[in-house]
């Protein structure tokens, strides 16, 4: 056994931890919003698997509805299912920085969200395509050949983007982080309420009710840590944020609206092939924004996000793709990309 020196024969107290320390001994609580929306978390919660599932009968759709509404699913996957580790990264970041007790909770509560969502992911597309991934299901239709070539590829762009966070997590305070948060956060409550209401299936309608008021909580999460940190902003970390929602806008793009080329490495036939699908399961009752009324959503999530940023005066990136001026973002360099959904 080996011998080592014990402090405590030589010391009354023991020596201060080197920080960051994985976690804090207290239960310190400042932010009485952030108590009031795990309060929320708690009642709101729900269970992916007791949704209406027995209604649903994708047998009364044709294969090729099956295949396109499933490949809108994968779409969401490759956001939702990365979202539980990121907000679980998060989440031990929150206790490094030994943040308030009721922000610890509400960061849990966020992965648990997260994970549910990525649940239901896996439930509706087991369901429509009787096997349980995209990427190794045998097609049935001429459609569903070319979506899985889509949803290969979609899959391949989202995972590049894991070693950027990595990075990120540990260098950027949790001001910068929230940011890019609330960007997922708005696109994601806006699509899922319309999703919700223009959907014809009772067991999707009810999951993105669900989904949508989940994500709205998200939203108020980072809506109240910036109120609480964001006064008392650093500059240098006013930029960093300025170059994220410009990467957030094209990551985040790829489910709002259409992939832009600045990220997304795809296939030329890409979007008319996802048109195509998205025709397919619009005919089939289940409501996807067609392309215009997308853009408009995503127009107004980001004035919604650049109202909040204007009040701490921070500069918001220009993004002309829908009509908003700004500064001027050059490059959008992977490890500056730290989206979430
Ligand atoms: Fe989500
Ligand atoms: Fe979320």
């Amino acid at each position: 056994m080996a011998q080592y020196a014990k402090l405590a024969e030589m010391l009354e107290f023991p020596p201060d931890i080197a920080q960051p320390n994985v976690f804090p001994l207290g239960w310190q609580s400042h932010t009485a919003k952030m108590e009031e929306i795990w309060d929320a978390a708690r009642r709101e919660d729900w269970d992916p698997k007791k949704l209406p599932w027995a209604t649903f009968k994708p047998e009364t759709y044709s294969w090729e509805a099956r295949e396109a509404i499933a490949y809108w699913w994968t779409i969401l996957s490759v956001f939702d299912a990365s979202a539980p580790p990121v907000f679980a990264a998060a989440l031990i970041k929150t206790y490094e920085a030994h943040e308030e007790d009721p922000v610890r909770r509400c960061f849990f509560s966020v992965t648990r969200d997260e994970q549910n969502h990525e649940q239901t992911c896996g439930l509706a597309i087991t369901r429509l395509l009787e096997h349980p991934d995209p990427l190794t299901y045998r097609p049935r239709t001429e459609l569903g050949r070319k979506l899985q070539r889509n949803a290969k590829w979609l899959y391949y762009n989202g995972g590049r983007y894991w070693n950027g966070y990595k990075q990120a997590v540990p260098k950027y305070s949790l001001a910068v982080l929230f940011s890019s948060f609330l960007m997922g956060e708005i696109a994601a409550a806006t699509i899922f309420h319309q999703m919700a209401a223009g959907c014809r299936e009772p067991v999707f309608k009810e999951a993105f009710r669900n989904i949508g008021r989940d994500e709205g909580r998200h939203m108020a999460i980072c809506l109240t840590l910036m109120e609480r940190d964001y006064p008392k902003l650093h500059a240098e970390d006013a930029a960093v944020i300025t170059k994220q929602i410009r990467a957030g806008y094209v990551f985040l793009s790829a489910v709002l609206s259409e992939p832009p080329a600045d990220f997304w490495d795809l296939p030329k036939d890409f979007i008319a092939v996802q048109r195509e699908a998205e025709a397919v399961a619009r005919a089939a009752g289940f409501h996807i924004p067609d392309y215009e009324a997308k853009k408009q959503n995503w127009r107004n999530a980001m004035l919604n996000l650049k109202g909040v940023l204007d009040r701490y005066a921070i500069p918001f990136p220009a993004i002309p793709e829908i009509g908003i001026s700004g500064q001027e973002v050059r490059e959008v360099e992977m490890a500056d990309i730290i989206p979430v959904f």
